[in-house]
């Protein structure tokens, strides 16, 4: 048995939640410690979700221009070709070096990094256990924080086999371009993996539950997304619930029902996109008395404090928007908290974006949202076809728009669908963050010509003053 350690804080799990969260409690003067069960610190969002997909998609952005876009430039490449050993090894160059960040983060904050399964054993004991299930350290410390993440929810009949079967782990990681794909869910993961390999020349179908694509978004936007991306070569089954799969000579069979109809797809992959649950397995919760809510996530109150004192939790493995961002916010506000301080997190106006393109981003209420809580509302709409640089940089695709309280003015939401979107979205936040009104935004001097400037126009068209619609 090993010696007890012990720390003023000890944080579990080391992704955007917890590494932040190990170096906001060291800057607040706290002995802190991270746990983490696999080989590379930075969680998901690093390892295998935010960062490696991003990379697939600016290299196959790139392939994209290079196939279709670049003749009307006067760029004569060819019919270019892809090397995916090739594009893989660029995208693992991505992720080592924010591996290597996260990993000089710790070392220059004096964070101790422990590598094993986080397990915890009493009220103020957490040990670290190796993957034989031996103690390799026991920490001590007043302050835990659960920071362990969320994993690919699997469909009963359609159980992960990592080769054929598989989640976003494993779609960003193919080693040869499947001919066929199905991917299951129309959310983030399902459009942005569904893009990356389309863009690479796989037939795929995408299967979605619900009457949109993108769902989370206004109806407006899912429906341009739906439209640009069926010219992308995407295929949509809206409505259609997948039920079983058969293995078959030909590869495998996907089953699905729209309203009475049986559809079967022929594919070599399937990916399913269906949504993420929250990591507890193996954790200890029983050991400290800690029972999770019906959809298995830990209960937290104001201050992410568990209902066991010193125990806390955030990120994904609680209650909100599965988002990095988010756990990033939470982590910052629940260590100063901790501290004494008054770290908070608005929750009104987090951003959420889909990186296909154009990209999809929106913060606050869509109109739906609006109107199912009765408020009394203005919107602004305004297409990017109207917008200089965008007709400039090939980026007329989609459209900004803006909700405001029609008796306030308030900024309620902003939606965008355009090249770039994820970063215009930052704006929107910035003043809503502030309590802007409408006004405020159409007030704003943007640059000009900047894509931005059709988040002005939207704004002013809540009032009817668009400028160039
Ligand atoms: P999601 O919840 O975004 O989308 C899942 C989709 O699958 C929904 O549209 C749902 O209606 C559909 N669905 C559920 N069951 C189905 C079934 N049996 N058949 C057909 N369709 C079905 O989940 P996703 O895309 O797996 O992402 C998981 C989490 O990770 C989300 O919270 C997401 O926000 C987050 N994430 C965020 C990213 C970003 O910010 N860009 C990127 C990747 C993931």
């Amino acid at each position: 048995m090993s010696d007890t350690l012990a720390f003023d804080l000890i944080v579990i799990g080391s992704g955007p939640g917890g590494y932040v969260a190990a170096i906001r409690g060291a800057q607040l003067g706290f002995k802190t410690a991270i746990i983490e069960k696999e080989p590379n610190l930075g969680g998901t969002c690093l390892n295998v979700g935010c960062i490696p997909s991003k990379a697939l998609l600016h290299s196959t952005e790139q392939f994209h221009f290079a196939s279709h876009g670049a003749g009307e430039h006067g760029i004569e490449c060819g019919k270019p070709s892809i090397d995916i050993a090739q594009l893989m090894r660029k995208k693992t160059k991505t992720v080592d070096q924010l591996r290597m960040g996260v990993q000089h983060l710790m070392k220059t904050n004096k964070v101790s990094v422990f590598h094993g399964l986080g397990v915890l054993a009493a009220e103020q004991t957490v040990q670290v256990k190796n993957a034989d299930g031996a103690t390799e350290a026991t920490l001590q410390s007043s302050k835990i924080l659960i920071a362990t993440g969320s994993s690919s929810i699997e469909l009963p009949f359609l159980p992960f086999d990592g080769e054929k079967i598989v989640s976003s782990d494993q779609a960003i990681a193919f080693d040869t371009i499947p001919e066929r794909m199905a991917v299951v869910g129309a959310g983030a993961i399902g459009l942005e993996l569904g893009s990356v390999w389309a863009r690479l020349g796989s037939q795929v179908d995408v299967i979605e539950f619900l009457p949109a694509i993108a769902p989370s978004f206004d109806k407006d936007v899912s429906k341009t997304a739906e439209r640009l991306f069926k010219k992308q070569g995407l295929n949509f089954h809206l409505n259609t619930k997948v039920t079983a799969y058969k293995n078959d000579p030909d590869g495998l069979i996907l089953t699905a029902e729209k309203k009475d109809q049986q559809i079967d797809f022929a594919v070599d992959k399937i990916l399913v996109a269906v949504g993420r649950k929250a990591n507890t397995t193996g954790l200890g919760l029983d050991a400290v008395g800690l029972a999770c809510d019906d959809k298995g996530r830990i209960p937290v109150d104001a201050h992410y404090q568990t209902s066991v004192p010193g125990i806390y939790a955030i990120g994904d493995v609680i209650a909100g928007p599965m988002l990095a961002h988010k756990a990033e916010e939470e982590a910052v506000a629940c260590v100063e908290r901790m501290a004494g301080q008054a770290g908070h997190v608005n929750y009104d106006v987090i951003p959420n974006v889909i990186y296909t393109d154009p990209e999809i981003s929106s913060v606050g209420l869509t109109e739906a949202a609006a109107k199912e809580k009765g408020i009394d509302y203005v919107s602004g709409k305004f297409n990017f076809s109207a917008n200089g640089r965008a007709i400039a940089s090939d980026a007329t695709d989609g459209f900004v728009k803006v909700i405001a309280c029609k008796e306030s003015d308030k900024l309620l939401g902003v939606q965008i669908i355009a090249k770039g979107a994820s970063e215009l979205i930052a704006s929107a936040v910035t003043h809503m963050e502030y309590g802007g009104s409408a006004e405020d935004l159409a007030r704003t001097v943007h640059a000009h010509p900047t894509l931005s400037e059709a988040m002005k126009e939207a704004a002013m068209a809540t009032a009817g003053q668009a400028i160039h619609s």
